[in-house]
């Protein structure tokens, strides 16, 4: 049962999957969505098909495909997956070997909810690093990376609620995140219901915001950090780390170790997802804010217009000032680093 996210901030509707395809369209609609959360789903995924008795090698290839930037999602297929293998390959009866997946899942799912405390705390004490003193900090960012998105309070989101649990957020700037507002729909539902000072401005307005001196810090997550500490994230994130660079203001990525991609080299790597041009040249009924509805998508562009849809853009490492994880931070942003930090991961080590 997922918290169908097409459907926020207007309606807080659950959506129940109870096969795979019907949980891979989630996916792919953008029910349930964030990298974090798409491991978690798909590892969720793989105890439903041993569950219903569903072929889960098959499964598993089905929630891998979904998507493809989000590491994450692969990572929890395949933790679940594992672990109902090994259950079957050591003779436990079917019936059992679900319940070792479940359990796998939900151990994912309890390892991200502290993974998001720890890297509230490390990319706090970052923050106040950077930025000694002043009246609190006016902090960016982009798409949602909240509670929505993990099992517990999130990436980047979870740092800058950190700062107003302790009295250090003057100002949340949440970009809208064309197209498809997971910024307007999503961050400004989470900052509202946590009483945070937030304000909404248009992608486009980044640049004049950056000039007028508002922004002390952008804060981000990601979907894929190549090895040598290449950021995939929600489109749009590239443009931010250029005038975060000209602007000398720290450009932050928050990710927990799982988002890390050892076997991506480098950016040029990462498949970057494209998505429907629909999303661009329709009012869509997500962006009309009717999701589920009858909305009928209205035409924003002439009729057969192509248009140039990434769901991501990637950020090369030098424009990062640091990687926040579960396992501490690192600044610079090298692919040194970012092994080291990897090798102190708990995290289960799989094929
Ligand atoms: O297309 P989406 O909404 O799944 O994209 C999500 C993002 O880009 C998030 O910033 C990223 O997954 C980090 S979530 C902690």
């Amino acid at each position: 049962m997922l918290l169908d996210q097409t459907r926020l901030p207007a309606r807080e509707v659950e959506l129940v999957c109870t096969d795979v395809p019907a949980l891979v369209r989630a996916i792919r609609t953008l029910a349930v969505r964030g990298a974090p959360l798409l491991g978690i789903a798909g590892a969720y995924g793989v105890a439903l098909a041993a569950a219903r008795g569903d072929d889960v090698a098959v499964a598993a290839e089905l929630l891998e495909r979904a998507r493809p930037t989000a590491v994450n999602l692969g990572y929890g297929v395949r933790r679940a997956g594992g672990a109902y293998r090994e259950a079957v390959g050591k003779g436990v009866d079917p019936e059992r070997a679900a319940a070792v997946a479940l359990a796998e899942a939900r151990a994912l799912h309890q390892e991200d909810a502290e993974a998001s405390g720890r890297m509230a705390r490390y990319g706090l004490a970052l923050l106040d690093e950077l930025l000694p003193g002043g009246d609190g900090h006016r902090l960016l960012t982009h798409c949602n990376t909240g509670a929505l998105v993990s099992g517990g309070e999130g990436t980047a989101f979870a740092v800058a609620l950190g700062a107003h649990r302790k009295g250090r957020l003057r100002r949340l700037w949440v970009d809208e995140t064309r197209p498809l507002l997971q910024g307007a729909r999503l961050t400004a539902y989470e900052a509202a219901r946590n009483g945070m000072p937030y304000s909404l401005l248009t992608d486009n307005a980044a640049g004049s915001l950056f000039a007028a001196g508002e922004v002390d810090a952008v804060l981000i997550g990601a979907d894929r950090i190549a090895a040598d500490g290449s950021v995939a994230n929600k489109v749009g994130s590239y443009p931010l780390a250029v005038l975060a660079q000209y602007h000398h203001v720290p450009f932050i990525v928050v990710a927990p170790t799982t988002t890390v991609d050892p076997d991506t080299a480098d950016g040029a790597s990462i498949i970057v997802e494209q998505r429907s041009a629909s999303e661009v040249t329709e009012l869509t009924s997500l962006r009309a804010g009717v999701a589920g509805a009858d909305a009928g998508g209205s035409l924003v562009a002439p009729v057969g217009t192509p248009a140039y849809n990434p769901a991501f853009d990637v950020t090369p490492p030098e424009l990062v000032t640091a990687i926040v994880t579960e396992e501490g931070a690192i600044s610079p942003v090298t692919g040194v680093g970012l092994a080291e930090l990897c090798a102190r991961s708990s995290q289960v080590t799989i094929s």
